[in-house]
Formats: structure tokens, sequence, C-alpha cells
């Protein structure tokens, strides 16, 4: 076979490859490409309809242009909620480029849920020196539990970027003692007032 290529270009000069052996090498190069390619695409779709792949932290579903209108995130169920086990409930909605509400006020010493969703595109969430960091995506409800152990504040920015608004997207989360927190209603937990 090398024999037969190197015959018909014989008055090459030495170190030039013959144009048959440079495309047959190519052509090959190309088969295992393609087949690599091919492999990694069923390996990546296997793997995220098998492990159910979706943004954190759960698989609710919310529908992002309704959020005012029913359920969950309507206005005035936004902010901190109390838990019949003692424990708090915490909902936002991130838009461009804020969160809603703007500060919320919290328990120290109780298990605190955030509930958070997105009306426009992703945003993230996290609170620093807490676990607290997921990705706030629209139609998807992210879950994460946490507990502030002290009294203090806590900003809380966007860490994804959301367009030229990004930077300027925060809130705040004022961790408040047990007793001062029960003593407020819910528009005052929404405004942080100090007590
Ligand atoms: Cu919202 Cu960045």
């Amino acid at each position: 076979m090398t024999e037969t290529t190197f015959q018909t270009s014989p008055e090459l000069p030495d170190g030039v490859i013959p144009e048959e052996i440079v495309e047959r090498t190519e052509s090959r190069w190309l088969r295992f490409m393609l087949a690599m390619l091919a492999i990694m695409m069923v390996v990546i779709v296997s793997t995220s309809i098998m492990g159910s792949l979706h943004p954190p932290s759960n698989v609710e579903v919310v529908d992002p242009v309704r959020l005012h209108q029913s359920g969950e995130f309507v206005e005035s169920n936004l902010g901190t909620a109390m838990e019949p086990d003692g424990s708090v409930t915490v909902r936002l909605i991130a838009v461009q480029y804020e969160f809603v509400p703007h500060c919320v006020v919290v328990p120290a010493g109780v298990p605190v849920k955030f509930r958070l969703t997105s009306a426009d595109v992703v945003h993230g969430f996290i609170l620093p020196d807490t676990n607290v960091n997921t990705m706030v995506a629209p139609a998807f409800v992210s879950e994460v539990t946490t507990q502030f152990p002290k009294v203090g504040e806590y900003v809380m920015p966007c860490h994804e970027f959301c367009g030229l608004g990004h930077h300027a997207m925060w809130s705040h989360v004022s961790v408040q003692p047990k007793e001062a927190f029960a003593g407020q209603d819910l528009a005052t937990r929404r405004r942080c007032a100090r007590s």
C-alpha cells in the first residue's frame, strides 16, 4: 500500500509527504474526532436525563409571568413568615436589578428557609459566611436552609451576571433577637426596622 503511494509521486523531494497520505491521515482524524464528539454528546444527554439534572436546589417549577397574580410569590406573601414549628420561611423574588423585598428580618438561632424565584433572567443569591449560595432561575423555585447564630446584618449580593445593573443588585438580611422578631408584623419585617 505504502509502496504504491510512493510510486505515484516519485519526484517529491525529501521531507514532503505525498498528498494521498496527508488526505488519508486527515480523514482518519476527522472520523476519530466525529466519533469522540458523538460519544460525548451521548454521555452528556444520557447523564442529564438519567441523573435528572436541573437548576439548584429542587425541581419545583413556577410560572414566571404570573408570579404577582397568584400563588406563593404574590407581593403580600413576600418576606419572612413564621412556621408552626418555630422556624421561618423567607420568600423573595429576584428581578433586574433588585431583590423584592429589598431587606428581610429574620430571627437569630432558628432555622431559616429561603425560597426564591426570578421574574426575568438568571440571578444568583449568596449570603457570605453562610452555606447560602444558589442560582435563581426563572420558572424554578430555589430553596436553601440556613441558621444565623448571631444577631447582625448580612449583605446579599446577586452573584450571577444578569445585565448592566448587575453590580448594583443586592439586598440585605437583618438578623435580630428572637423576641424582637416575634413582636414585628410582616410589613415591619420587610422594612428592616432596627428594634
Ligand atoms: Cu441579578 Cu446579577
